[in-house]
């Protein structure tokens, strides 16, 4: 998608222009001619001997080159360029961009940009959410600048909230995406993703799981949204970031994962049931941590409500996508779940294959509908929730 694009990588002083580095490298892998254009601040959290470096080209600060008089001209890079992702914006970039100021190389390009314009915002989270930089974020939305969200987390400063410049690799994509119209075709359309693993109770100290990492789950939504689709990913517990431009509603038991579906599957055009939810819970949760005794102990189980299955029953014409993870008689199991379930296709992943399964970044699966099968060959996680996707977009055409 980004062969031979001609990309400036606008960065800012912030410390989040460490990250700019990875940034700059995946841009450069992924086919792209990259041009940086630093702040002179910038230049204090990362070397220009690095940018160069990674972009294979001179880094660009000045108006002109003190040593021999050299113009940088900012309006020949403006139109030079396919897209101008400016990764980390700070606040103060932003303001200026948002009232036009012009007294930096890399604003004065933004003025004379007649590419696509993204930023990635990165700030401490005061100063995320004052009412002065939602205002300017607005005003660069109004204008046509694309913004990639920052996430949550922890932050350079210690505290804990939204702010958090979006990981390379999701930057990459959301620009991808700008480059690809086939992508946004999910725009106005909604989805459920679940992902992880539920955790059960026993004791205040204990609970039952699996090992799930939420990976798969993870990468569906962040295809979903990559196409342009509003998602919730209802997720268990994992150790991922919430990707760019997913919302994402923190569960813990198999019974607060299915109450944050049954509320949100009204609102949506599909759902895919990616998370390993407990088929069995506690029958009682002790209130005090259980004391070990001599003999051996047992805990009484009861079942859980099966998520997909109560969706499945209040379909209506929605999509629901289902996982079917085997270790035996794959193919009879994978198609009654597909009928018991309501769903519309089942992707069956097999324990017995070597790169599939848990834990993993890549997969093996085999789209299985009503009339056919499809094995896919080892995939990366993210390329197989892209084959998904492609799947779901489909099936959604022919129900319209
Ligand atoms: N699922 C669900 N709610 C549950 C159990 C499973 O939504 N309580 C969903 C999973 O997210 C997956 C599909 O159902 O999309 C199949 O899950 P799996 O555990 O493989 O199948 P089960 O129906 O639980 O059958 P079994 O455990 O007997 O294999």
């Amino acid at each position: 998608m980004l062969k031979g694009k001609h990309i400036i990588l606008g960065i800012t002083g912030s410390i989040a222009a460490y990250k700019s580095a990875v940034l700059c490298r995946l841009l450069v892998s992924a086919g792209a001619e990259v041009k940086v254009v630093m702040t002179p601040l910038a230049k204090q959290f990362i070397t220009p001997l690095t940018m160069a470096t990674l972009s294979k080209n001179p880094i660009l600060v000045d108006f002109f080159n003190p040593e021999n008089g050299e113009w940088n001209s900012h309006v020949s890079l403006g139109e030079w360029a396919d897209c101008y992702l400016i990764a980390p914006a700070t606040a103060n970039t932003i303001a200026k961009m948002a009232s036009g100021v012009a007294d930096n190389l890399l604003l004065t390009t933004y003025l004379s940009a007649r590419c696509k314009v993204a930023i990635a915002p990165a700030m401490d989270l005061d100063m995320y959410a004052h009412v002065a930089t939602q205002r300017n974020l607005a005003q660069l939305k109004a204008d046509g600048v694309y913004v990639i969200e920052p996430g949550a987390g922890e932050l350079a400063s210690g505290l804990v909230g939204k702010g958090r410049m979006a990981e390379p690799q999701d930057i990459v994509s959301e620009v991808e995406a700008l480059f690809d119209e086939k992508k946004k075709s999910l725009q106005g359309k909604s989805f459920l993703v679940t992902a992880g693993a539920t955790i059960e109770p026993i004791d205040p100290v204990r609970f039952i799981s699996n090992h799930s990492s939420g990976k798969m789950g993870y990468a569906l939504a962040e295809s979903l949204a990559a196409r342009g689709a509003k998602v919730w990913l209802v997720s268990g517990r994992t150790a991922l970031d919430v990707p760019a431009g997913v919302e994402r509603v923190d569960v813990l038991s198999a019974e607060q994962m299915c109450e944050a579906c049954c509320e949100l599957w009204p609102k949506c055009d599909g759902a895919v049931m990616c998370a390993a939810v407990a088929d069995y819970t506690p029958a009682v949760v002790a209130e005090q941590k259980i004391k070990k005794g001599d003999g051996d102990m047992s805990i009484a189980l009861k079942r859980t409500r099966d998520i997909a299955a109560t969706l499945g029953k209040e379909k209506g014409s929605r999509l629901l996508v289902g996982f079917a993870m085997e270790t035996e008689n794959e193919m009879t199991n994978a198609v009654s779940k597909l009928q018991r379930k309501n769903m519309d296709f089942i992707v069956l992943n097999s324990l017995r294959q070597a790169g599939a399964g848990f834990r993993g970044d890549t997969n093996v699966v085999s789209l299985i509908d009503a009339e056919s099968r499809v094995d896919l060959p080892l995939m990366s996680k993210r390329e197989v929730a892209d084959k998904i996707v492609d799947k779901m977009e489909s099936i959604l055409e022919e129900k319209n």
